[in-house]
């Protein structure tokens, strides 16, 4: 996906443009899949209305509210529950071509399993958006099983604007997976697409 990053400060001072922030929620997990493939971390995404995969998230309005306070009041909406962010949970900004001059704002925030949980429950319980806006959310599977399934064929699915390239990149930055297997994970998906 084209476009290019952009720096926060110069992200805010284009307040004439659209502005729309998305997170990438993550927990460290002991769970196994099978009982035997231990699954490590817990990575949320989500399934949206237009049947492209994302990161909850949306549209904010930089100029009336900060914008963790805009991400807060799409993560009520999209996940029924509250969600504090902080500046210290974001990443980075990016510029994306098309839409043209929206204004894509990244974070990532590490919770515990059990608030993991309860946000998952919450999701479908109490989210106004759900079934709606956003299809469910989901788990990305961060493991790559001998038969290329887990990570490389997640990675195969479509992905909404540049949120692919944010969740590896998170994926790499956080040490979610490890380079090798990362990188090994991507060119199979790319195989895959084929
Ligand atoms: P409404 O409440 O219907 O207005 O939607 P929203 O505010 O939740 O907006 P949405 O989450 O769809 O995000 C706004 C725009 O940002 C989308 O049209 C996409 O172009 C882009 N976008 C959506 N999700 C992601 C994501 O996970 N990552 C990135 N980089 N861009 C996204
Ligand atoms: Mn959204
Ligand atoms: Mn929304
Ligand atoms: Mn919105
Ligand atoms: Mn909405």
């Amino acid at each position: 996906m084209a476009g290019r990053d952009i720096s926060r400060e110069e992200a805010l001072s284009r307040l004439d443009q659209k502005h729309a922030c998305h997170i990438l929620l993550y927990a460290d997990s002991k769970a196994k899949l099978f009982g035997k493939i231990p699954i490590k971390h817990i990575v949320l995404m989500q399934m949206r209305f237009d049947g492209l995969l994302g990161f909850p998230g949306g549209l904010v309005k930089p100029s009336e509210e900060s914008l963790e306070a805009g991400l807060s009041r799409e993560l009520q909406e999209e996940l029924g529950a509250a969600v504090s962010v902080s500046v210290n949970d974001y990443v980075s900004s990016h510029l994306a071509q098309s839409p043209p001059h929206l204004i894509l704002h990244f974070y990532s925030k590490k919770i515990t399993e059990s608030v993991l949980l309860e946000i998952e429950r919450a999701a479908v319980s109490n989210a106004v958006d759900h079934g709606f806006e956003v299809l469910g959310l989901t788990r990305v599977p961060l493991y790559t099983l001998r038969n290329g399934g887990g990570l490389p064929w997640f990675l195969s699915h479509s992905f909404i604007s540049n949120s692919r390239a944010q969740l590896l990149e998170a994926l790499r930055r956080l040490e979610l997976v490890s380079p090798q297997n990362l990188e090994e994970a991507v060119k199979k998906a790319e195989e895959m697409r084929h």
